[in-house]
């Protein structure tokens, strides 16, 4: 077992784990994390990802002892104070969910894309997304949701200056 430290969600936590145990199965099943799911065994679905000290990684692709001394945050730490993340708010303005499965993932994808690019095209989010995969929707909603979100967020910016 090898002990690990690390920030899940705003809370520290620490836990000896398997060295081979993956991030997923670690935040599922020992902390409970139940938010962040697993949709395939051969890292292409993108259902699981979380962000790794800010960045998007699919967690299933990620050794438990890799996120030792890291920040983890997973779809159930993107509310604040009760307040849908801009990304999740435009997901559900926009229907982009059928039966859910994808999206948390989709939503961490989509959030890391607009931090990249707050403005993206089309285009852009299609590539953006493309780790990502969805067997219900046709990617349209999606597509509108993050357009939505990115205009959220520009109006917020330009409110607040
Ligand atoms: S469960 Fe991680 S990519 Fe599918
Ligand atoms: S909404 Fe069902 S897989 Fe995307």
């Amino acid at each position: 077992m090898t002990k690990i430290e690390l920030v899940v969600d705003g809370a520290r936590v620490a836990d000896d784990v398997e060295p081979r145990m993956l991030l997923v199965h670690y935040l599922r099943e020992t902390l409970g994390k139940t938010g962040t799911v697993v949709g395939c065994d051969t890292s292409n679905c993108g259902a699981c990802t979380v962000h790794l000290d800010g960045r998007s990684v699919k967690s299933c692709n990620v050794l438990a002892v890799q996120a030792d001394g890291c920040e983890v945050t997973t779809i159930e730490g993107m509310a604040t104070d009760g307040e849908l993340h801009p990304v999740q708010a435009a997901f559900h303005e926009c229907h982009a969910l059928q039966c859910g499965y994808c999206t948390p993932g989709m939503i961490m994808q989509s959030a890391d894309l607009l931090r990249d690019n707050p403005d993206p095209s089309e285009e852009e989010i299609r590539l953006g997304l493309e780790g990502n995969l969805c067997r219900c929707t046709g990617y349209h909603n999606i597509v509108r949701a993050v357009q939505t979100a990115a205009s959220a967020s520009a109006g917020a910016a330009g409110g607040a200056s």
